[in-house]
């Protein structure tokens, strides 16, 4: 499968990417940068520092430096000034021999070439999908798949109460793609947060990981106790969430996700609801505008992320005893099972 990953790297990106880059499933086509956990000047010299490391041939070409309408909201806090826990700055690396701003041209350049065997996966805020839908709708209508980390439905946000960063940070561009008849296949909160890695586990796979390159192991382990460190400081969560590898893992393995068709709406106006992301599952005569993913295989996911990013097997009791976390609201179970 042909992707284009478009991220904000960012910790769980990171993990993302690496993950992309090890499963043969995937061909990543290029990697797009973008504006939000850090800067997309940030973002950018991540990216090329893990292409270096993974040896990765895809060319990376940096994106939107603000979002759509809005000012540019970042999470420091929560992946360190550098995106990567503090990895750059404590190894005061900067690389900055790369072109500004062509990310959208080019995704659009690959939905025309490729169109429906095209898959774009989004792990941050749209607004580089939004300037390529703006630049050729027809085209980006006709690539395969648009499968986006964002958005929640059933439970409480990441970022306001209802509201998930991805699209909080640039709702206006989830918007217009949607607007546009652009249709997202969109993996939200409610399902990335099935699946948790308490910080002990996480350190054991760090301790028995094979086959990981020496550098790339140090800022993994750097931005992951960072990102860690968030967690427990402020959601008293001694763990993290891995988002953006579950996204990926929809492109990895669809079967291991359940998508329901769907009229997702983006409210992009209110002081407390502005990034709020609504959907209608009801049957209707006409399709809807997306589809959202209501619920997915955690242990398979994780199975597999564990071997392809550090060489290790989980064993499945393991998983079941100490990762998987229950986001079931009975009030949709109709949708839900
Ligand atoms: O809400 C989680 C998402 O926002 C992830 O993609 C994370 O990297 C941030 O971009
Ligand atoms: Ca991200």
């Amino acid at each position: 499968m042909h992707v284009i990953i478009d991220t904000d790297a960012g910790v769980d990106d990171s993990l993302a990417i690496v993950y992309a880059a090890n499963s043969s499933e995937l061909q990543i086509e290029m990697l797009t940068t973008v504006s939000g956990n850090v800067p997309v000047r940030e973002v950018t010299q991540n990216v090329l520092l893990l292409k270096d490391f993974l040896q990765l041939k895809a060319p990376v070409f940096s994106g939107a430096e603000v979002p759509r309408v809005r000012k540019l909201v970042t999470a420091p806090e929560v992946h360190g000034e550098d995106g990567v826990g503090g990895y750059r700055i404590l190894h005061n690396i900067s690389k900055n021999d790369w072109e500004t701003g062509e990310a959208a041209n080019k995704i659009v350049e690959a939905a025309r070439r490729l169109r429906n065997k095209l898959t774009i996966i989004s792990i941050g805020p749209m607004t580089n999908i939004a300037k390529a839908v703006s630049i050729d709708a027809e085209a980006m209508r006709a690539a395969g798949n648009i499968i986006q980390m964002g958005g929640v439905f059933f439970g409480y946000g990441n970022t306001t109460t209802f509201t998930e960063f991805n699209i909080f940070v640039d709702p206006d561009a989830a918007d217009f793609v949607l607007n546009e008849g652009v249709r997202v296949k969109f993996v939200p909160l409610d399902v990335t947060e099935k699946l948790f890695m308490p910080r002990t586990i996480i350190t054991s796979l760090f301790n028995s990981s094979k086959g990981m390159d020496s550098n790339l192991k140090k800022l993994l382990k750097q931005a992951t106790d960072y990102y860690i460190l968030y967690h427990r400081v402020t959601e008293k969560l001694d763990g993290c969430y891995l988002h953006d590898p579950i996204t990926i893992a929809a492109a990895v393995n669809p079967k291991w996700f359940k998508f329901v068709d769907s009229f997702v709406s983006v409210e992009t106006k209110g002081d407390h609801t502005a990034g709020m992301t609504l959907a209608d599952f009801r049957k209707r005569k006409q399709k809807g505008n997306s589809e959202v993913a209501v619920s997915f295989d955690a242990e398979k996911f994780l199975l597999d992320f564990a071997k392809k990013v550090f060489g290790v097997k989980i064993s499945s009791s393991v998983i079941r005893k100490n990762c998987l976390r229950d986001r079931n609201y009975p009030k949709f179970s109709n949708i839900l099972e």
